[in-house]
């Protein structure tokens, strides 16, 4: 059993990470412990429900399934569950709790965020992209036509569960695309800011069969140093004033390029992982890095299977970039490589963009 808590500048209370691989079974009787049997709703994805709502064994009135997809986390949605938390009287001292992926705790924690100016929220994460990264640090959102996650808040949950075992039924798409997020927290460690060294990109190394096959107790302590490494920054920085920003990296350009093919084609995590490769080639052209610490992130990649993706003409590139709700009027922000598992933010125009990119 790993616990976790973390500890926001300001708030009153830290809130625990619970990660383990007790039985589903137990897990209700441990949340409603953590709510003091309180009222509560549950949101959940569908996947999740077809396949675990025996053994989990909510109440069927107390559950809401959402339909599984990005696009379910829009306005409709966020109205109809806010109607369902009303209809069941749900007052602020009761709870919302959310198992699913990233979609579901987003945008639950959105609803607790809003839900008479904030109710408590739990957070279950299934995928391995909402246990490292989305699950942890506050931030909740919904999508709108103009982009995503434009309408949002940071809510810190009141507790998250971690439990390994949901990882077993995870579609290998959305593995891959959790350990997107998970090798970039290796690529990034020494800036986060954490007390101890965690030497994820030598985990990663070593581990490479065992974190594939999903072995129950590396991913355990997988999860537990991406945790360690996002309590650090967002302890340190919870509304992304400046240290939060490293957690971008590869995504400048991974947002672009979700959002030109429609956040269809390819998902998170491989976007995230293709924009590390860009980075990684702008930062040998800027001489932040030289070719050995490139070849060495690129040969770590490799080994976890990721294919290179589709290529846009640097016009599109640069002008999806441009749009980004994290660039600057005229300027494009990206977090580069500097040294070993460090990483810098850097300012670019789209002029300066154009002669780097592809040369
Ligand atoms: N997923 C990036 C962040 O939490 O800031």
């Amino acid at each position: 059993m790993i616990e976790l808590s973390i500890n926001i500048k300001g708030r009153e209370k830290n809130y625990p990470i619970h990660i383990n691989n007790v039985d589903l079974e137990n897990l209700k009787q441990s949340i409603l412990e953590e709510i003091h049997y309180k009222n509560y709703i549950v949101i959940i994805s569908q996947k999740v429900h077809k396949l675990y709502s025996k053994i989990l064994d909510f109440p069927k009135d107390k559950i809401y399934v959402l339909k599984d997809g990005e696009k379910e986390k829009n306005y409709q949605n966020y109205g109809k569950i806010l109607d369902f938390a009303l209809k069941k009287k749900l007052k602020r001292e009761d709870a919302i709790i959310a198992i699913g992926g990233g979609v579901v705790g987003d945008l639950a924690g959105f609803v607790a965020s809003t839900y008479m100016r904030g109710i408590n929220f739990i957070q279950v994460p299934t995928t391995l992209l909402a246990a490292t990264d989305s699950s942890v640090g506050g931030k909740v959102a919904i999508n709108t036509k103009f982009g995503k996650n434009l309408i949002g808040s940071f809510y810190q949950p009141k507790a998250v569960f971690i439990n390994v075992n949901f990882l077993k039924t995870l579609d290998e798409k959305q593995f891959k695309s959790g350990l997107g997020e998970v090798i970039k927290y290796g690529f990034i460690e020494k800036s986060c800011n954490f007390d101890n060294d965690a030497h994820l990109i030598n985990f990663l190394t070593e581990h490479q069969e065992k974190i594939l096959s999903r072995d129950v107790l590396i991913l355990k302590e997988l999860i537990k140093m991406c945790v360690e490494l996002k309590k650090s920054v967002v302890e340190h920085d919870e509304k992304e004033s400046g240290l939060r920003k490293i957690l971008n990296y590869g995504h400048t350009y991974g947002h672009a390029l979700e959002k030109l093919t429609n956040y269809k084609t390819y998902t998170h995590g491989e976007c995230v992982i293709e924009g590390i490769f860009f980075a990684l080639k702008l930062a040998q052209n800027l001489n932040l890095i030289d070719k050995e610490y490139k070849f060495l992130c690129e040969d770590l990649i490799k080994k976890y299977n990721y294919q290179p993706l589709l290529k846009f003409e640097k016009e599109k590139i640069i002008d999806a970039m441009l749009n980004d709700k994290k660039a600057t009027e005229n300027h494009v922000k990206f977090i580069l490589p500097t040294k070993y598992a460090t990483v810098e933010e850097y300012d670019f125009t789209p002029e300066e963009l154009n002669e780097m990119i592809y040369s």
